[in-house]
């Protein structure tokens, strides 16, 4: 029986080294160890020995069992890590990759350059004023004297909602929106989304506009000059010429346009400004007497000017975007350079 539980440990020995898992190493122990296991098999054969024999098999059974529970300890012990070694291996980062940085947002150059036309018009004492996009015939046309019959009314430009509801095609209803609310003096800019049936490389259907207007006693065509080439040697920069050129719209009369020289050339004549030295950006004029009978305004006591601008058109300007589209497409590429 000796030579037995010598053998048993022995094979118990080779057993554990081939064992890779703890589920593997539990049914080894439980094939020297368990209740049917290899010593309870050895030790039932106690029966037969001596006397003298018995304590001292005895003795020798119970250190093998000590020494089999050792080993099994041992063993395990030694699994435990491998399958930590493992997973570590399987679970590593390199923490020397360099990381993903995440995207930060950035303002919207037609927003920025909102901001700024606010800006320079809020230090000039203007305040701002807002309207709604879809807007009543009565303001977007009928109050600023433009007929029925006018063309600018053309389904060709409007987008109508009903017979005396557009998409509003310009932000000049908000000076009516205004004045209809408040007495003069005021002195108010615009700024907005605006909708006309256009699209091509320079139009799109929708853009934005920043419409501009003053009125008190007393206000000439000089005020109108003095305020615009302040703003506009503000925004492009003082040494940019300006010019005024003798124009018409239906709510101002005298009209003006108002152009800048070339920022592209300088003025020498380029692709841009096809070859004239001066881009237009702005219409303006003294607001017409009908326009102000519209609101109760007295053209006797007041008069006032007023000026529109296309917010894409002076953003590309300024920034040198040869493409309208690039404002709409958001491509984080094109807006992370702003
Ligand atoms: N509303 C005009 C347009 O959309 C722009 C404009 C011209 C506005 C002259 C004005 C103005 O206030 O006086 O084309």
């Amino acid at each position: 029986m000796k030579d037995k539980l010598q053998e048993m440990l022995a094979a118990a020995r080779v057993a554990v080294t081939e064992v890779d898992s703890e589920k593997g190493l539990q049914d080894v122990r439980v094939r020297f160890l368990g209740k049917k296991g290899e010593l309870t098999a050895i030790m039932k054969g106690m029966g037969g020995l001596s006397a003298e024999e018995r304590p001292v098999v005895g003795a020798m059974a119970n250190k093998v069992k000590e020494e089999l529970e050792q080993l099994f300890e041992q063993s395990n012990g030694q699994i435990r890590e491998k399958v930590i070694a493992l997973r570590l291996q399987e679970e590593k980062i390199d923490i020397t990759l360099p990381g993903r940085s995440s995207f930060s947002g950035t303002k919207h150059p037609i927003t920025l350059v909102t901001e700024e036309v606010v800006e320079i018009f809020s230090a000039l004492g203007f305040g701002v004023e807002e309207g709604p996009e879809i807007e009543k015939d009565f303001y977007n046309f009928e109050a600023l004297n433009i007929p029925k019959d006018h063309p600018a009314r053309d389904m060709q430009d409007t987008f109508y909602i009903s017979d005396d509801v557009v998409l509003r095609t310009h932000t000049s209803p908000v000076q009516i929106r205004t004045m209809v609310k408040q007495p003069p003096p005021v002195r108010v800019i615009a700024p907005g989304t605006v909708y006309r049936r256009d699209s091509d490389i320079t139009h799109s259907p929708m853009f934005h506009q920043v419409e501009g207007f003053l009125v008190d006693r007393n206000i000439t065509f000089g005020d109108l000059k003095g305020i615009l080439t302040t703003f506009i040697s503000r925004f492009f920069g003082e040494k940019v010429g300006v010019r005024f050129r003798p124009s018409f719209f239906p709510f101002t009369e005298p009209s003006a346009e108002v152009d800048i020289q070339c920022v592209i050339c300088g003025g020498k004549g380029c692709r841009v400004c096809k070859n004239s030295g001066w881009l237009e950006i702005l219409g303006s004029g003294m607001i017409d007497p009908e326009v102000f009978k519209s609101v109760n305004y007295d053209p006797e006591e007041y008069s006032g000017f007023a000026f529109g601008m296309g917010l894409e058109r002076i953003a590309m300007l300024k920034y040198g975007v040869n493409d309208l589209r690039l404002f709409f497409e958001n491509d984080v590429r094109f807006l992370q350079q702003f």
